[in-house]
């Protein structure tokens, strides 16, 4: 049975180059998913987009005096090539900067607003007397309430992931001109978080199978402080125009109300692109769908408790059905370098285009994957990179194929050899690649992604071994048909070993995909007698520390 499944991958702010952390964290874990999920036959809806407004966006461009447009165009047109250089298998990557995503953020707003969930309320907000306007967010650093890290922003500390009003930060200070802000009323419009306590609590009592560091960290928020009101507006004229009038001009929509309305309004975007516009409801009003959240761990809140108390607050006013929530969050902690988080805005680690100047983009994915930080933080330095690309990559199945693939052209008269009977060693290295497929898929559905890819490299090794047991190329003179039965079993199991590799590694498989043929699947197939086998050419190439840029 084929399952809908909507892979939905945190939106990057258009606010400056991405790093390799935000690829290790939610972009590539979230393809490498989809790859599988496509390969085992689900119906796969794989969406994001530039997150392209906030002040993350507004801050960068009165810095470099330029308007918050030119700043997001400038971002989503790098992002849109990074993501073809890396081969990401998008459905859609669209921006929050649509009239569909304006849209689905004000019927959403204005259904929570009928159902008594947004109310109006008059509140003190940070304000910058000399700059002579309000610091929401970004405009104002100080020391978090919650854990004492001294450069918290206004609206979440980097350190310890917790969200507050600007006006709970300790010694706040102006990032517009250092001077020390004043309170002041403004109107806004708060969501009624607390309205949805119980909700959420039941909706994360069911889950099972979850990260432990996620379902922890959201429980303990709950019964810590539960969920606040929160405003969902700000002053600012970058954002979602507001759906009503009553506040006056010079208000918009918080980014982070908005940006998660960005899954549904993609889906609905790439309905209508297919020219079939009520499609999305095959997965957002579909009890059977399984959605599955990407996003690094500072993103936990806004998935974890306020999405789907956004999602619960609509009930069934979008379409007569109530909006599906959130079935998995596996959220990565983070990649550090040296130690440090890594942090586009703190310039810390390489950003993804300099990883792309570096290494080529399968030995990029696969060196990423093997150190996903899925359980903990986890250090990525270049020479570490090239480690597991020299290491792994190319001295375990790089090599291994060229090697197969090179005796079989020169041996075996440039095609795939009729085996002789096989022997015990030989049915077992086939039975040992099926196993590893049968293990990787579970590591699959558990989005254990490094097990998986470790599954799929121990399939590898073992042709290896295999190899070095029979040495076929000394078979060659004295036992011919024993020779040509070691290496039809030998690129047989490649022929498996590859499909466990295929959502790595899409550039690579391809190639094999159009020597070996696609894979339809996820299952080794038996490959067909005589298939023509050219000379290879090198799947990878080995890094070379000193000549790297
Ligand atoms: N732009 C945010 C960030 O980079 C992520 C937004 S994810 C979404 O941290 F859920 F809001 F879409
Ligand atoms: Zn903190």
């Amino acid at each position: 049975m084929s399952t809908p499944v909507l892979v939905a991958v945190a939106w990057p702010y258009a606010s400056g180059s991405r790093h390799l952390g935000h690829l290790a964290g939610a972009y590539l874990p979230a393809d490498i998913y989809a790859q599988h999920q496509r390969m085992i036959g689900n119906e796969v809806l794989m969406v994001s987009g530039s997150d392209v407004h906030g002040t993350p966006i507004t801050v960068r461009a009165d810095t470099e005096g330029v308007t918050p447009r030119d700043i997001v165009e400038r971002y989503h047109a790098e992002f849109l090539r990074q993501w073809d250089a890396l081969g990401m298998s998008w459905d859609l990557f669209t921006t929050t900067g649509t009239p569909t995503h304006a849209a689905a953020t004000q019927a959403m707003f204005l259904a929570q607003l009928e159902r008594g969930h947004i109310d109006r309320r008059s509140s003190t907000q940070l304000y910058d007397p000399q700059a002579d306007r309000f610091l929401p967010d970004r405009y104002v650093e100080g020391t978090c309430p919650n854990c004492g890290y001294g450069e918290a922003r206004g609206d979440q500390c980097d350190n310890c992931s917790h969200t507050y009003d600007a006006t709970d930060l300790i010694d706040p200070r102006s990032k517009l001109s250092g001077a020390t802000p004043v309170e002041r009323e403004t109107e806004h419009f708060y969501f009624r978080y607390s309205d949805f306590n119980e909700q959420i609590g039941v909706f994360l009592a069911g889950k099972v199978g979850w990260r432990n560091h996620v379902l922890n960290f959201a429980k303990g928020w709950l019964e810590d402080e539960g969920l606040h009101d929160r405003a969902i507006t700000r002053d600012l004229d970058w954002g979602v125009e507001l759906p009503v009038d009553d506040l006056g001009p010079g208000k918009r929509i918080y980014v982070w109300y908005d940006a998660v309305i960005g899954y549904l309004s993609a889906s609905q975007e790439w309905s209508e692109i297919q020219g079939d516009p009520d499609r999305w409801r095959h997965w957002w009003h579909n009890d059977d769908a399984r959605h599955v959240y990407f996003i690094g761990k500072d993103n936990i809140p806004f998935h974890a408790l306020f999405w789907p108390a956004q999602l619960l607050g609509v009930g069934d006013a979008i379409g007569g059905h109530a909006l599906h929530l959130p079935d998995n969050i596996p959220a990565n902690q983070y990649v550090t370098f040296k130690g440090g988080k890594a942090s586009a805005s703190r310039g810390i680690g390489l950003t993804i285009e300099e990883g792309l100047d570096r290494f080529e983009p399968d030995a990029l994915r696969y060196a990423l994957a093997a150190n996903f930080p899925e359980q903990a933080d986890t250090e990525i330095s270049v020479e570490e990179i090239a480690r597991r690309i020299n290491e792994e990559l190319v001295a375990t199945w790089g090599n291994l194929v060229n090697r197969v693939l090179s005796m079989i052209n020169k041996n075996c008269e440039g095609a795939v050899p009729a085996p002789g009977p096989l022997e015990t060693l030989d049915a077992e290295l086939l039975a040992a690649v099926d196993r590893s497929l049968t293990t990787a898929a579970a590591q699959f559905d558990a989005v254990e992604l490094r097990a998986a890819l470790r599954t799929a490299m121990d399939g590898a090794q073992a042709v290896n071994q295999y190899l070095n047991a029979t040495e076929p190329w000394k078979l060659q003179k004295s036992d011919p048909t024993r020779a040509r039965t070691v290496l039809f079993v030998a690129v047989s199991a490649i022929n498996g070993v590859r499909i466990g590799l295929h959502p790595y590694l899409p550039f690579s498989s391809r190639v094999l995909d159009d020597l070996l043929g696609a894979p339809v699947g996820w299952k080794r197939a038996e490959l067909t007698i005589g298939t023509p086998i050219a000379a290879p050419t090198p799947l990878f190439r080995k890094v070379d520390l000193a000549e790297l840029p």
